[in-house]
């Protein structure tokens, strides 16, 4: 079965074939983003929004940079603070703080339209559109619940979340290689900016994040 990543990068697509046995192909469509402090929100409105453009199994990804003693700032609104206040002001910042550490934290939503055997993954079902978003919860549901709407009507398309985390601390920037935060997130003595692609994505969020998506979709296509 051919599995469709919606993203508008394709150094991610490739990245997926990576891990996945499955054939990727690249949708590249910007699929809308809600506002929410819960990644799995986001990815799942996006998985959703994916499938309906596409009709076909897809699969979309979200990730961003916490910093504990920013309680997760700017995690889900890492893309915007990059963009503005930029990486060096994020070291400075936190060099502020005793405590520097901070992770990496990805999401992979994977939606084909059916219902998923529960698995320990949870499933997003809830139609956010509309919503009032701020009092959504933060952070990765790590457990087998299933993420149940608390105000609708829980008949939204399920969508499979894979959550993949890397711990780090917050440096000064150094090396020359990755994108992002990638100079200023220091993994065993290395920013990963330091760290050539395969180190990097052997230990990334999102090679945590798509090594779970890769094992769950090839035990599900395995004939019984
Ligand atoms: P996205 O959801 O993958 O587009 O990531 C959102 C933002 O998080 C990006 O704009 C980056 O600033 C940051 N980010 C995500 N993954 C990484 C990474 O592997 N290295 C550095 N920055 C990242």
């Amino acid at each position: 079965m051919t599995v469709t990543f919606v993203t508008t990068n394709p150094g991610k697509v490739n990245e997926a074939r990576e891990y996945l046995a499955e054939p990727v192909e690249q949708l590249d469509f910007d699929t809308p983003e809600i506002q929410s402090a819960d990644l799995g929100a986001i990815a799942a409105h996006k998985a959703r929004a994916a499938y309906e453009h596409a009709g076909e199994p897809v699969f979309v990804d979200d990730a961003g940079l916490f910093v504990d003693a920013f309680d997760g700032f700017p995690g889900p609104y890492s893309s915007y603070v990059h963009d503005t206040v930029g990486v060096e002001r994020v070291w400075r910042l936190t060099s502020e703080e005793d405590d520097r550490a901070a992770s990496f934290r990805g999401v992979v939503a994977y939606c084909d339209g059916q219902e998923f055997e529960a698995t320990p993954e949870p499933v997003d079902r809830e139609d956010r559109r509309g919503r009032d978003l701020a009092a959504d919860e933060r952070g990765a549901a790590t457990t087998d619940e299933q993420v149940r709407t608390d105000d609708g009507d829980g008949d939204a398309l399920p969508v499979k979340l894979f959550y993949g985390v890397v711990p780090g601390e917050i440096v000064a920037p150094r090396g020359d290689g990755g994108f992002g935060y990638d100079p200023i997130f220091e993994y065993d003595d290395r920013t990963f900016a330091e760290m050539d692609p395969d180190e990097k994505n052997a230990v990334s969020h999102r090679g945590r994040a798509l090594a779970k998506f890769a094992d769950w979709l090839a035990e599900r296509d395995t004939p019984e």
